[in-house]
């Protein structure tokens, strides 16, 4: 679902129970987080930016790597979920897109408040945001957050492969491909900015007890759920349950970890 008010409706709607679908897996957001901070060579005092930070889970823990010298912008357009942020010192709200952020950077136009200066971050992460920049603005708005970063700067776009193997209805995986970007055309629009860029996939394995699956899909955890009425979601609940009898759910959760990188000022 791109940005829109449907976008902002549905995250208003998950903030407050975000943390719980996820709060069972302290080892997945383990997990994750160590992906990205050593994907993002991360060190102590890098100056971060998370785009699409949701409600800090990833945040925090950034935070604790390259804290407590260095603070980590928390950007996000939905006050509903930057409201659930953990009222950590360090953790510094900015209520915007990817796309006010992109543009401030890139315009020039000094009517337009900057929201953080060129050439200022070390690192920017997008973890499962950017499906929400409409595709015509994908490349002006990673060019534009490319443009945040430092020499040596390092941008990381995690995001779900163009198919899953999550144990969701069939109407709903069909919806999940015809609507996810490519990270490989995430990867293009970083190589036109400048960047030197690597793709590489990373997965974990989720278990999930089946009742607390189903509750997430209740609750439409993810986005692309909004999008199916209530009599077409209760339907879609009943297929999972039926073609899965099991008790626990086991299925690999697999990411793209899209990494472009500065050249550092000596040109290395
Ligand atoms: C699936 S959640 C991911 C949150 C967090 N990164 C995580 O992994 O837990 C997507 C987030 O993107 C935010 N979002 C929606 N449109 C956006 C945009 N145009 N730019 C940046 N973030 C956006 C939503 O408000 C939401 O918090």
């Amino acid at each position: 679902m791109a940005s829109g008010p449907e976008t902002s409706a549905h995250y208003e709607r998950l903030a407050g129970s975000y943390d719980e679908n996820w709060a069972h897996s302290e080892a997945f957001l383990d997990w994750m987080s160590d992906a990205i901070a050593g994907s993002l060579d991360l060190a102590p005092g890098d100056r971060v930016a998370d785009v699409g930070c949701g409600t800090g889970l990833f945040a925090r823990r950034l935070l604790d790597v390259v804290g407590p010298s260095a603070r980590v912008l928390c950007v996000d357009p939905s006050a509903g979920m930057l409201g659930q942020l953990p009222p950590v010192d360090g953790l510094v709200a900015v209520q915007a897109s990817a796309e006010d952020l992109a543009a401030s950077a890139a315009d020039g136009d000094a009517s337009r408040s900057v929201l953080v200066a060129l050439g200022s971050l070390d690192a920017v992460v997008v973890k499962e945001a950017i499906h929400h920049v409409a595709t015509a603005d994908r490349s002006w708005v990673v060019a534009g957050l490319a443009g945040l970063l430092a020499p040596g700067g390092r941008l990381l776009v995690v995001m779900l492969p163009t198919t899953i193997s999550y144990p969701l209805f069939d109407a709903a995986l069909r919806r999940f491909e015809e609507l996810q970007p490519d990270p490989e055309d995430i990867a293009a629009h970083m190589r036109a900015a400048g960047l030197t860029v690597t793709v590489a996939y990373q997965e974990f394995e989720l278990r999930i007890p089946k009742d607390r699956y189903l509750t997430m899909v209740r609750s439409r955890y993810m986005s692309l759920l909004a999008s199916f009425d209530d009599d077409e979601l209760a339907a879609g609940i009943a297929e999972i349950d039926a073609r899965y009898p099991g008790p626990v759910l086991v299925f690999p959760d697999r990411f793209a970890f899209v990494l472009g990188r500065r050249d550092g000022a000596d040109g290395d």
